[in-house]
């Protein structure tokens, strides 16, 4: 048994640690306060990562320790190569040579046999520990929430009885500028390229800004340098990959790490790599440490490498600072352990990493693209609300500058740096609403109306308040309609895939109208809260046509069309032999409130008939099975994959909140748990995804791949599934003047409890189920005062309330 075992069982038998871990399986659990993934095999279905980032400097980090890593925007300033599919390059690892053997701590690439080796996930930090013939190695990466860089924290422990004289070797390969051109003219940009080294720090910047436009008409400079610096200071480097690995060798068997040294070498123009080597001797017992920092400086400036202490302080700050976050907006205690870890914990990380990187371009499954989808960023900022609504409010600011006064927006935006041709309106017609509803969402959290009278830039010059934009972006929805009086599907509604539906201008969507219907009613409360009864009752008004319209021309017979293309013809019906029930019509519909409550009921239950699986709701059924250019690339995914019939997550969780809003405690309680990563990690050959984040979807049951997770950390669900348990599910929702307490539990819970942290009040909730129907508020009593209604209305002679609810 390893050292590190006996060491574990010893903790568990004296008390000091719980056996109880969580969600255990035979790939790893989490720790019992809910902080840590722990992974017990790096050989696990697929890679794990984890996203380490302070919002600036990026860093991908598979449980091999093995990723990329990049400043601000991955078009411009990836730092280190994208080591998804790069498994021989040098991807951080570590390596030691103890007399003739070789491994690295990380396992890969050598895939050296462990006595004991383990990932530890956590909040801002990964960290790998290994043993192996008398040496315990821990590396731990992490990013400081204080500096733009990314440290390694090295410790080596010599649990023998021997003393070992080691050899130990670390790096990384430099890229510098575009991600994908890295890959694709790697000789080309190696030439703009210039590195150097003084007192042991390793130093590249480029001379040209970005090879990611094939324009090379670009003037500017990369405006900063990449150092790579370590404490101790090593004992020998190479800053050029071959002299490092050696002719036709990798990372596997590097000839620096075979001859015991590097061998100091220069690079002009050739491909570039960071590495260090050091002399570790250790007598029994002893623990030496090593920490690397690699960052972002200006140029010319000299790095002095930090201390193992300070970079470890620095560790503290950032555990501090993923503690304080956790510890803000909500927290809650329920029947329901998956619930708790999801939303106090892993889900609400998740929340604030996709709201600074609400990119898909910068995952193990997708990188590269610099550009920042204007649909995604909007949504983002309602996972963002409760927590820190400042970063919202700046960041709504931002986004709505990219509306042109016309009252459409760009469909991608480059933050800071200019790209060419993305600066187009978007063909498609969603995008704006959901900046609406995330500004609309801003307010209620906050009260903050005086946003309203922000002024910010249009795209296409001039300025106007951030009302003045909602009513343009309003006024052109409303008036972007079609056949049967709908609002036109352009190229592809929310679903980008569904690209032919409306391309030639006919096609419409009635999932968009629903949309709008919901948009336009909650438009319509905060004009008559702030006293522009004009304004409200004509988006009632047209709120009530298309109500009227979808009713008339979208019904089934037992749930809503989808939408009618370009031809008239209708999607999402009976009468297809494809795609014949989709989601988000029926799930809208609930949301903005289109029918009498029996319809609602009818189309949801065909939800649960037709779309209802153990691994969550599909996004339609069945799946298309050839390619048909009237209705776009859904058609060319394979059956059950992605937008072609997935259990695309983004979609699930809407039908969550429909399930939720029409008192079903229960059911929603099993598509939440049907979706949720931790609960399918639970059959991990199955799922093959992290069981800690949510990913795109899982493949859905047309697919022999059924129930397989993808595209895990950006996606559209990250925000929507938080809102979806906490506001509907637990049913705590911010409204204008106050907070609406609406539950609908299982019927099983006894009870649940939860603190809202809300407009600078503390409010320690408690939820009795005394009927035993999940749903129904019977009564409330604040600081033990019974109220009418169930709006807990702002106070403000108090900073912490006590709030009983029965229901
Ligand atoms: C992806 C996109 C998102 C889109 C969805 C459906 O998640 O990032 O913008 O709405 O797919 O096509």
């Amino acid at each position: 048994m390893s050292n590190i075992l006996k060491e574990q069982n010893r903790r568990i038998r004296s008390g000091t640690e719980k056996t109880r871990f969580l969600f255990k399986t035979k790939y790893g659990y989490f720790t019992p306060d809910g902080n840590q993934y722990v992974i017990t095999t790096p050989s696990i279905p697929r890679p794990w990562s984890n996203i380490l980032t302070n919002g600036n400097y990026y860093t991908l980090c598979l449980h091999t320790g093995r990723g990329f890593s990049l400043y601000k925007n991955p078009s411009h300033f990836g730092i280190s190569r994208w080591g998804c599919t790069l498994k021989e390059s040098l991807m951080r690892y570590v390596y030691v040579k103890d007399a003739g053997d070789v491994w690295t701590l990380n396992w890969e690439p050598i895939q050296k046999p462990f006595e004991f080796w383990q990932c530890r996930m956590g909040f801002g930090y990964t960290t790998i520990t290994s043993e192996r013939k008398g040496i315990r190695g821990t590396i731990t990466y992490t990013v400081p929430i204080n500096r733009d860089a990314e440290d390694w924290i090295i410790t080596l422990k010599n649990t023998s009885r021997k003393k070992k004289n080691l050899k130990i070797f670390a790096g990384v390969e430099p890229q510098l500028g575009d991600m994908t051109g890295d890959l694709v003219t790697t000789c080309i940009k190696n030439l703009f390229l210039r590195l150097r080294e003084s007192n042991k720090v390793l130093y590249a910047t480029s001379v040209l800004a970005s090879t990611h436009n094939p324009s090379l008409e670009r003037r500017e400079e990369w405006p900063w340098q990449v150092y790579f610096g370590a404490k101790p200071t090593p004992a020998s480097f190479d800053l050029e990959r071959k002299s490092f690995m050696g002719n036709h060798r990798n990372a596997c068997n590097p000839i620096a790490v075979k001859n015991g040294c590097c061998s100091n070498s220069r690079n002009v123009g050739r491909q570039p790599i960071f590495a260090f080597h050091w002399n570790v001797s250790l007598k029994p017992g002893e623990e030496k440490r090593i920490a690397v920092s690699m960052g972002i400086q200006e140029k010319k400036k000299q790095y002095k490498p930090l201390s193992p202490r300070t970079v470890l302080g620095d560790l503290e700050k950032t555990k501090q600072y993923w503690k304080d976050y956790l510890g803000g907006g909500l927290t809650v205690e329920t029947p329901n352990p998956v619930i708790d870890l999801t939303v106090n914990k892993w889900n609400k990380y998740q929340c604030r990493i996709n709201f600074w990187w609400y990119s898909a371009s910068v995952s193990f499954y997708r990188f590269g693209g610099g550009f920042w989808g204007f649909r995604d960023a909007a949504q983002a900022v309602l996972g963002n609300n409760a927590t820190t609504p400042e970063l919202s409010k700046k960041r709504l600011l931002e986004i709505g500058s990219h509306v042109f006064s016309n009252g459409r927006a760009v469909h991608l935006f480059s933050q800071e740096y200019g790209e060419y041709g993305i600066e187009k309106p978007s063909p498609h017609p969603d995008i704006t609403l959901w900046w609406v509803l995330s500004v609309l969402d801003y307010i209620k959290e906050t009260g903050d109306f005086l946003i309203l009278g922000s002024v910010i830039p249009y795209q296409n010059g001039g300025s106007g308040s951030v009302y003045e934009h909602i009513d343009r972006i309003l006024s052109r929805a409303c008036k972007n309609t079609g056949q049967k009086g709908l609002v036109l599907f352009e190229l592809g509604d929310w679903n980008d895939a569904m690209n032919f539906v409306g391309c030639n201008g006919k096609g419409v969507s009635v999932m968009i109208t629903q949309v709008l219907v919901h948009i336009l009613k909650e438009w319509s409360s905060l004009n008559r809260l702030i006293g522009k009864n004009n304004a409200a009752n004509k988006a009632e008004k047209i709120s009530l046509r298309f109500k009227k319209n979808v009713n008339r021309f979208a019904w089934d017979g037992d749930y809503f069309l989808r939408g009618f293309d370009d031809q008239g013809r209708v999607i999402g019906s009976k009468r297809n032999r494809e795609g014949k029930i989709y989601l988000n019509s029926q799930s809208w519909a609930v949301i903005a409130s289109m029918s009498p409550e029996d319809k609602l009921k009818k189309c949801m239950e065909s939800v649960h008939k037709y779309l209802h699986t153990d691994a969550g709701n599909m996004l339609f059924s069945p799946p298309y099975r050839r390619p048909d250019n009237d209705i776009g690339v859904i058609t060319r995914f394979l059956p059950g994959e992605k937008e072609n019939a997935a259990i695309f997550q983004h979609a699930a969780s809407w039908s969550i909140i429909a399930t939720s809003l029409l008192g079903w405690g229960d059911r929603a309680l099993q598509y939440y748990l049907a979706s949720n990563p931790i609960w399918r990690g639970q059959k991990p050959d199955r799922f093959e995804c992290e069981p800690y984040v949510y990913g795109e979807y899982v493949t859905g049951r047309d697919s022999p791949h059924f129930g397989q997770g993808s595209h895990s950390w950006f996606t559209g669900a990250v925000p929507w599934m938080y809102r979806a348990v906490t506001d509907y599910m637990l049913g705590i929702r911010p409204e204008y003047d106050g907070l609406r307490i609406e539950p609908c539990i299982p019927t099983h819970w006894k009870e649940f409890s939860a603190t809202r942290k809300f407009r600078g009040s503390v409010y320690d909730i408690k939820v009795t189920n005394r009927t035993g129907t999940g749903h129904g508020v019977k009564e409330i009593l604040i600081d033990g005062k019974k109220i009418t209604g169930n709006l807990i209305r702002l106070s403000k002679n108090r900073k912490s309330h006590r709030i009983d609810v029965i229901l």
